[in-house]
């Protein structure tokens, strides 16, 4: 089922006026993929494609980019630049287009250098950041895209499950990276969603430490947080196994994630906020005795970015909806000695939610 490009632009349409935005300004990346399917580089060379209030599409082009670009979006006026003669009289030629405006950006996205060449065509006042509520559209879920996600998701348990069964002591985190790669790619991965995190030991410590050549010991941990990409969607999991055996002490730390996991799993639906359930996993955590190695909060959204709204943190007070999709992945994390993290992927539904991952939550002990 191919989304309907045309209905996504409309509906952000309505949003811009709500909130008295005149145009909104997109490079690429996950907001340009979802309204137009195509991908583009976040180059040195400005593309650009702005979405104005009566539905226009107007855009900035590299040439190289117009075949590309022209064969989807034909009604776009579209000023193309060479890269001998520079991008300025592009901006020069929207800006007499579009006429003076409010533009919204992507405050997350967008960078200095397309900023500064928006401002100095439309002037400092009429640039704001509306990351939020470009946003919007992209909240609730639809069928087909939960269907791609709940894909990226098959793919990288299958992989997980594949790679721990080949894993043994004295195996590099990059080698079981590596390992990992190659299982998404040959269960069908289109790519990674993210740099893949395998760390062992203390490095787990670090919940974006980078996987080198730290090898695997008896009674270390394993801490994998990973995911396929899938037609542009993300999968985002987190598990954290024991070589060989598992001590006490560690074994009371996983415990007291698993039960933050769950405890959050058991919270999380409509009405909830993502302050009230991130205050939920993470008391769970402290009441466990382990305030002082909780580092990150609860979660996030996920869909074609890997990070996007809402994200499940104190003060955050946007309330959970059918269709949102977030992670739940506490983690408790002691410098080098200890990481863990235990990371589920949950659709919100009508009365709840449904975890899309479903990859073991038990302690598992690898590596024999
Ligand atoms: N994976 C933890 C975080 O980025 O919040
Ligand atoms: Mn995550």
């Amino acid at each position: 089922m191919i989304p309907n490009f045309r209905q996504r632009c409309s509906s952000l349409v309505q949003t811009l006026k709500e909130n008295n935005l005149g145009a909104a300004a997109f490079v690429p990346g996950p907001n340009f993929y979802f309204l137009t399917g195509l991908k583009f580089s976040l180059m040195e060379r400005p593309t650009l494609m702005v979405l104005k209030d009566n539905g226009d599409i107007l855009a900035i082009m590299p040439e190289l980019e117009r075949e590309m670009w022209s064969a989807v979006m034909h009604d776009a006026t579209t000023f193309y630049w060479q890269d001998s003669d520079g991008f300025d009289k592009a901006f020069v030629e929207l800006a007499t287009e579009l006429g003076a405006t409010t533009i919204g950006i992507e405050g997350q996205r967008m960078r200095a250098f397309e900023l500064n060449a928006l401002q100095d065509v439309f002037g400092l006042g009429s640039i704001k950041d509306a990351q939020a509520i470009l946003a919007k559209p992209r909240l609730i879920k639809s069928d087909y895209e939960v269907s791609l996600i709940q894909e990226a998701i098959n793919i990288s348990e299958i992989s997980l499950s594949e790679t721990l069964e080949s894993v043994r002591i004295g195996m590099s985190e990059a080698t079981i990276k590596a390992m990992l790669m190659q299982r998404m790619l040959a269960n069908g991965a289109d790519g990674f969603a993210f740099e893949i995190i395998v760390l062992t030991g203390g490095n787990a410590a670090k919940p974006h430490g980078i996987p080198g050549e730290t090898r695997l010991v008896a009674g270390a941990p394993l801490l994998i947080d990973f995911g396929a990409s899938y037609q542009g969607y993300s999968a985002d999991i987190t598990r954290t196994v024991f070589c060989e055996n598992i001590k006490d002490e560690y074994a009371e730390i996983y415990e007291a994630v698993l039960s933050a996991n769950i405890a959050g799993r058991n919270m999380a639906a409509p009405s909830v906020t993502c302050h009230e359930l991130d205050l939920k996993v993470s008391n769970t955590l402290h009441n466990a005795g382990f305030e002082e190695l909780t580092v990150h909060k609860t979660g996030h959204g996920l869909g074609l970015d890997i990070h996007e709204a809402p994200n499940v943190m104190l003060n955050n007070h946007t309330s959970l909806e059918t269709g949102m999709l977030i992670t739940i992945e506490p983690g408790l994390y002691r410098s080098n000695d200890i990481g863990v993290r235990i990371e589920d992927d949950v659709l919100i539904t009508d009365d709840g939610c449904k975890s899309l991952t479903s990859f073991e939550r038990e302690p598992l002990i690898v590596g024999k």
